[in-house]
């Protein structure tokens, strides 16, 4: 019987799946794995569903011999040496499109705490500080009929501007290619980045991470933006340098910002934590019950297909 190893803790319906088949063990306990571990693990199962917190960088895969399908429980998948993956044609599979829609929902709740102060405003009452309303208390900024810059507009990037469709914003758009018909159903522009980051009041940022847009955004970047526009990241910390934003949020030079994404994941800068004008979130952009779940059912069925011979769905590249 062939065996399949799940490094994280995903939802069971992926062990059920598999169990039909294969035999399946599971790190239950969550423990982050060393890289010899992923190296012996890579040696001892046949099919793997990875997490993104893995990393298989080309010294780790170059060890790995028995391992056929690595299925990385996440729609990134910059945790792989992506060169190596396709030199060596190994098969890597991430969740496309099951967590486009909650993943757009959390770029929406980071943006919605950071305009109207909601984590503030939770503590300011639960510290017993309020004694009454008053019209100036906790005043925060208005989202409608505001510029919304979407850095990035794939799959969650567009399900972003459709959800924000409500509030009567001019939609433009930075991406590696233009979207045509994503500028007519948005009545979007595109922009160079430079341009799109002066004009935006909120910009929301998802693309990838890759070669390419590793630190996008760095102080230069961040000394375009209007002193009262909001940014959020929901994609990957590294996107965007995070020292260079903690400056500028430091120095206020921006309203603020919503981060759910860091550069040295699990680590949070002290600095950033306090201050008031950023929100954080502990990576949960694809974490709502209902799409842990699809995913779950999503990486086993990849791992399914390639141990029984047949092609992954979401091959990577
Ligand atoms: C989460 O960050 C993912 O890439 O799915
Ligand atoms: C991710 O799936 C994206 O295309 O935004």
């Amino acid at each position: 019987m062939k065996k399949v190893y799940i490094t994280s803790n995903i939802p069971d319906v992926a062990d059920e799946l598999l169990r039909e088949k294969f035999e399946v063990d599971k790190n239950v306990d969550n423990k982050k794995l060393t890289k010899k571990e992923l190296i012996e693990i890579g040696n001892t199962y046949d099919g793997l569903i990875t997490a993104l917190t893995d990393k298989f960088d080309a010294d780790v895969l170059s060890q790995i011999k028995r391992a056929k399908i690595f299925a990385n429980y996440a729609v990134g998948y910059n945790n792989f040496d992506i060169d190596y993956v396709k030199e060596n044609n190994l098969i890597v599979t991430n969740t496309p499109e099951v967590l486009s829609d909650t993943t757009a929902e959390t770029a929406i709740s980071l943006l919605f705490a950071v305009s109207r102060r909601i984590v503030e405003a939770d503590n300011y009452v639960r510290k017993g500080k309020w004694n009454g309303f008053s019209p100036k208390l906790l005043l925060g900024k208005d989202i409608h009929s505001k510029t919304l810059g979407i850095i990035g507009a794939g799959r969650i990037g567009k399900r972003f501007a459709e959800k924000m469709r409500g509030f009567h914003m001019q939609v433009i758009y930075h991406n590696h290619d233009r979207d045509l018909s994503f500028e007519k159903s948005f009545n979007a522009l595109y922009k160079p980045l430079e341009d799109l980051l002066k004009e935006s009041d909120i910009v929301s940022i998802h693309v990838p991470l890759t070669k390419e847009t590793k630190h996008m955004i760095t102080k230069k970047e961040l000394a375009l933006m209007k002193s009262d526009a909001i940014l959020i990241n929901t994609s990957r910390g590294a996107v965007i340098k995070e020292e260079d934003l903690i400056n500028v949020l430091k120095s206020k030079s921006i309203y603020g910002a919503g981060l759910d994404v860091f550069e040295n994941e699990p680590e949070i800068n002290k600095e950033l934590v306090i201050l008031d004008n950023v929100v954080l979130t502990p990576h949960i952009g694809s974490a709502s019950i209902e799409t842990r779940e699809e995913m779950a059912i999503m990486a086993a069925k990849n791992v399914l297909n390639v141990l029984s011979g047949r092609r992954p769905n979401n091959k990577v590249y």
